[in-house]
């Protein structure tokens, strides 16, 4: 069968289920933004409000303001929503009815190899929701409703991205078409996973209970200088090479975190700084830190006192991205056999 030729496109999403985090921002959002100015691609970025429902039903005036804070943190991080599309995932309903027919392409034994889902069912898998388990097919629906090419994620998102593979890949034989394009991960730079800022050998996140271990975009000046100041390290001076750092983890994430704020290799921060010792480090990290988060997070509070402009602009995406999705839901039903009169 020849090839079919796919429009260069870039999808990604963000779950409204808590504040944005550092790890966020530096493994997601900084990359969109260069996809986005890049030029060669169109790119659709969204709020996946019905995936941050799966975990755990969060309070409906907080899942509202979650979503509206997380479009206006893309905003104030230098997403266009006139360059990008920009979406929350229930506006579009294409998205929850092309995960229901990638529900029925999956299988069970894939979704239930899923670490994400081992981890967040923990040890009373009976309990966790239904959702929680489909959470990876309606992922692979949001990326491949679009047909996009690229999907720019953290490290976290590899293997749901192999499993939207196999769903396109599974699809595409059953059916025995060349519909769906089968999606180049994009899992680059300095910072695909940061880490934990009291334990580098775990994944910063918004989920944590304790909030020294992450900076949130939302934190001022003061408080990330102060989440720095007492983040965990080791008494060793920084090395001058890479290498040293491998059992270092605390000491690696730092390093990492500065590269991937400054733009910079993690080795082009040892070169400045070798023989430091971490009280000197962190203060030239938090200055590095304020520099580029503060701005963000002012113009977040910006333009989070206008929530009906958020609203207008989340509402002209949903336009814009359903010239795209309608049609290609529309094939996939007729490919699948469902009635179209
Ligand atoms: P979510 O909301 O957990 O995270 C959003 C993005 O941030 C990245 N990320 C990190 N990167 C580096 N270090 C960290 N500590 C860190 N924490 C989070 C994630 O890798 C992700 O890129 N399943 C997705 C949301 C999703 C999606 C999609 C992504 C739904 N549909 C379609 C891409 C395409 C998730 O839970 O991301």
């Amino acid at each position: 069968m020849a090839q079919t030729q796919f429009t260069q496109r870039v999808f990604s999403g963000i779950q409204p289920s808590g504040g944005l985090t550092l790890g966020n921002y530096l493994g997601a959002i900084k990359r969109f933004v260069d996809m986005q100015d890049e030029g060669s691609f169109q790119t659709v970025y969204c709020m996946v409000d019905l995936h941050a429902i799966t975990a755990k039903l969060l309070d409906p005036d907080t899942l509202r303001h979650n979503t509206r804070e997380l479009c206006a943190g893309f905003i104030a991080s230098g997403i266009d929503p006139e360059k990008s599309i920009l979406i929350n995932q229930s506006q579009v309903p294409e998205h929850a009815q092309l995960g229901w027919i990638f529900s029925c392409i999956a299988r069970m034994g894939w979704m239930e190899r899923m670490t994400q889902y081992k981890d967040k069912s923990g040890k009373n898998a009976e309990a966790a929701s239904l959702g929680l388990l489909a959470y990876p097919a309606l992922m692979a629906a949001d990326i491949l409703l679009y047909h996009a090419t690229h999907v720019p994620v953290g490290d976290d998102q590899k293997q749901h991205l192999e499993l939207t593979r196999d769903i396109a890949a599974k699809f595409n034989h059953d059916y025995g078409v060349d519909f769906f394009p089968i999606t180049e991960p994009v899992i680059e730079g300095a910072a695909t996973r940061v880490m934990n800022l009291q334990d580098g050998t775990k994944k910063m996140s918004k989920s944590d209970p304790s909030d020294k271990t992450r900076i949130n975009m939302t934190d001022d000046a003061d408080t990330i200088a102060k989440k720095i100041r007492k983040a965990k390290t080791d008494p060793d001076p920084l090395p001058d090479n890479t290498d040293a750092l491998t059992d270092r983890p605390d000491a690696r994430n730092l390093v990492n975190i500065y590269a991937a704020l400054g733009d910079i290799t993690p080795q082009a921060v040892l070169d400045q700084h070798a023989g430091a010792l971490f009280g000197h480090f962190k203060v030239a990290l938090s200055d590095v830190a304020v520099d580029k988060l503060a701005p963000i997070s002012s113009e977040m509070s910006r333009l989070m006192d206008d929530p009906a402009e958020i609203d207008r602009i989340l509402r002209r995406g949903a336009d814009r991205a359903r010239e795209i999705s309608v049609p290609i839901l529309e094939k996939t039903y007729d490919i699948v056999g469902m009635l179209r009169s």
